[in-house]
């Protein structure tokens, strides 16, 4: 596994635009980091998101009409995944996570809360394609709350989407939370909480990586710099080398990988794409969900959707 990922750090943090895929972000500290990101002010999804759950709690409901298992993909602490159990009444909790002993230990607490579920954790890396043999027969609802979706690359929500719609096997569907275009004042301020709680999360990766794979990144070398391309519609949060920096890679068995990077050179360390509903939605359709139900927040600052195969 170490080498595997040497191996893909390698390639990243070579290529012409440096980068570290988002899913280093999420150890223990990085899962609970972004429980702090989530009650921040200025991180308004979360709230927004809620507002539209607790105000559509029955069209949603209505909507899903049944559900043997709930497929919580991105469950991080489970929360947003166990407010749906009293309306939906799913008999089994499957949550998805690649955050694993942080996903464990919030699975095993909820199972003591609602031992009439039949749950499961699942460490699974989402950006590679799933499968449900088991669950074939079963009426599945996906859920990917809390715009997760905006960190595929437009091409790869296309193929995500497509995996789900076949997965449902014809019974089934998504609920899904997804971030919209605005002001680019709110949207900058979100990612640039004057606290430096998305700053820690993002350089939390660094830390992730040394651990994993044994690199020598220091904290004091980088620092957190995110704002909204307006042309690709997407926050782009990178980590900045404040001095000329080597990093090394060790070579597990063989010669050690150095990686020069030169003050103000960027490592990308995350996309979060912002949609409007009209692109959204025609995102589902193209996946093949035929019937796709809306609700937003007064401000249309959010949006969460039922599609249904
Ligand atoms: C933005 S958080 C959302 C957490 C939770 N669903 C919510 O909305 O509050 C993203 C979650 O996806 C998980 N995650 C990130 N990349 C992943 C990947 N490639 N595969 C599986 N899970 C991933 C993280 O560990 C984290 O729990």
């Amino acid at each position: 596994m170490k080498q595997i990922l040497t191996q893909e750090l390698l390639v990243s943090l070579t290529a012409d635009i440096p980068s570290i895929s988002p899913k280093f972000f999420y150890d223990g500290v990085g899962s609970h980091l972004f429980d702090v990101i989530m009650l921040l002010e200025e991180y308004y999804p979360t709230r927004m998101e809620k507002l539209i759950m607790d105000t559509y709690q029955r069209d949603t409901a209505n909507a899903v009409a049944h559900c043997d298992v709930l497929v919580d993909l991105g469950a991080g602490n489970c929360i947003k995944g166990s407010q749906l159990f009293n309306s939906i009444k799913p008999k089994q909790y499957r949550a998805l996570d690649i955050s694993k002993e942080y996903l464990e230990a919030a699975v095993a607490d909820l199972q003591k809360q609602f031992p009439q579920i039949e749950m499961s954790a699942h460490a699974v890396d989402l950006s590679l394609p799933l499968a449900f043999p088991d669950l074939q027969a079963l009426r599945k609802v996906f859920f990917y709350p809390g715009s997760s979706i905006g960190n595929f690359d437009p091409e790869k929500v296309d193929q995500f989407f497509t995996n789900l719609a076949h997965e449902c096997h014809g019974n089934g569907g998504l609920l899904i939370g997804v971030d919209l275009v605005k002001d680019t004042k709110t949207l900058h301020l979100a990612y640039n909480d004057p606290l430096g709680v998305t700053a820690a999360f993002n350089l939390n990766a660094l830390l992730n990586v040394n651990r994993l794979i044994g690199s020598n990144f220091q904290l004091q070398d980088w620092e957190h710099y995110a704002f909204f391309n307006a042309s690709q519609s997407r926050i782009e949060m990178h980590l900045r080398a404040r001095s000329d920096v080597q990093v090394i890679l060790p070579g597990n068995g063989s010669q050690d990988h150095a990686i020069s990077f030169s003050a103000g050179d960027l490592i990308h360390t995350e996309n979060s794409y912002k949609y409007t509903q009209e692109q959204f939605v025609e995102k589902l359709r193209l996946a093949g969900f035929a019937d796709i139900q809306c609700w937003t927040d007064p401000n249309q600052y959010f949006l969460v959707c039922f599609a249904k195969v």
